[in-house]
């Protein structure tokens, strides 16, 4: 079975990411872009799902981050989003995106349980410790200056959930952020969902490394490089006697021939909206002005066009390829995303999963039976 076994098995895994939002992970001008609409959310889902990609994951926004496009400014709330999903499709992993702060402890706890039992224990839960402060102004609260005081705040937050899926018996929280009273879960998680964290700074990464089951690190140097961070990474966590798998993040552009895929990489570079990019750059990416230029691989390129994901440009084999690097350096599976995912993906379906199949790389190697598209 693709589900039971997501923490435990070997395979690299495949997952798509933020087609909830208008732009997917590329802010542009075009005309042709993403609209992140239920109706192709939806029968991207149920093709992913047959084709057996791993997991899909929604990005948690409230406000765009800026541009004139108004980047990820339309956006299914990912809760709502997953469930009705996960009542849609039969194998992929749904995950739901949640900001510690943005989520009740309790109310989070309870729509887990409830999404579990709707996609018989296929839900998966990314936690987001949040960065952006328009988001907290637009919802009226508090960003914490600092990371540590962030992190506390999602490590109680989790602790209480977790504490919230366990629970028969009502009991009370005195906590330094949550008081609560005479609460209890049921009915109760039967299965730990898989627990995913993207976080970027060291406090963030400490809490991934003893919360989650996999964390993402972005590729910012050169893939080799990967290997050592990755490795500390499964070190720091062994040493608390955990496990944890890393993943990381790739744009797709698939094509028949390598020219065709870098004219589609100058087309989507061409029409990239700086406004959005400089925002992404001054927030997010700050850290970035500390480090040597030399040290991070054309990042202001990959903030443009992929939100600073690992670019992967050409053929179905050269996307086979890249794929296969990432996963010999260590990562346990990336993120996919494509400008246009309904259009490009079952290119991707086609072409290159059978190549990744073929070197035994997917959990889905099983499958055999395709509909070859038409190219693109
Ligand atoms: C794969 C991935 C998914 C993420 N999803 C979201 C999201 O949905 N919403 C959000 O506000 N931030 C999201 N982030 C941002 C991170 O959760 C995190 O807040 C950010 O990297 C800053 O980390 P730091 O707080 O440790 O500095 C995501 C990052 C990655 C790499």
């Amino acid at each position: 079975m693709i589900n039971d076994d997501f923490r435990s098995t070997e395979t690299f895994k495949l997952g798509i990411i933020a087609s909830n939002c208008s732009g997917g992970m590329t802010s542009s001008y075009l005309e042709d872009q993403w609209s992140g609409s239920w109706e192709k959310n939806l029968k991207l889902a149920q093709m992913a799902d047959k084709a057996g990609i791993d997991f899909i994951l929604p990005a948690a926004r409230f406000i765009g981050l800026e541009g004139k496009k108004d980047f990820q400014g339309t956006v299914l709330e990912t809760i709502t989003w997953a469930s009705a999903l996960l009542s849609k499709t039969e194998n992929i992993k749904v995950f739901a995106t949640m900001h510690t702060s943005m989520n009740h402890p309790i109310i989070a706890a309870k729509q887990i349980v409830s999404m579990a039992q709707i996609g018989k224990n296929r839900i998966g839960l990314n936690i987001v410790s949040e960065w952006d402060q328009a988001e907290y102004d637009a919802l009226g609260i508090h960003l914490p200056e600092d990371h540590k005081t962030r992190y506390d705040y999602a490590q109680e937050w989790f602790d209480l959930v977790k504490k919230i899926w366990k629970s028969t018996e009502a009991f009370n929280w005195e906590g330094q952020f949550f008081q609560t009273k005479g609460i209890y879960g049921k009915p109760n998680l039967k299965i730990l969902p898989p627990i995913f964290n993207a976080a970027g700074s060291k406090e963030g990464k400490e809490f991934a490394v003893r919360n989650s089951d996999f964390l993402f690190t972005p590729i910012f140097s050169k893939i080799e490089d990967c290997e050592i961070e990755i490795q500390n990474l499964k070190k720091q966590a062994a040493e608390i006697g955990k496990n944890i798998q890393v993943l990381t993040c790739t744009h797709i552009i698939c094509r028949r021939t390598e020219d065709e895929a870098k004219a589609e990489w100058d087309r989507q570079l061409k029409n990239v909206d700086q406004k959005t990019v400089q925002h992404i750059m001054d927030t997010l990416f700050a850290f970035s002005k500390n480090v040597p230029p030399e040290t991070l691989v054309n990042l202001q390129e990959r903030v443009a066009i992929a939100f600073g994901g690992y670019p992967l440009v050409g053929t179905p084999e050269q996307i086979a390829d890249g794929l296969s690097l990432l996963h010999k350096t260590g990562f346990a599976g990336s993120t996919l995303y494509f400008f246009d995912y309904t259009k490009e993906f079952p290119y991707f379906r086609d072409y290159v999963m059978p190549i990744l199949r073929e070197k035994q790389l997917l959990s889905s190697s099983q499958l055999k039976s395709y509909h070859f598209s038409e190219f693109l």
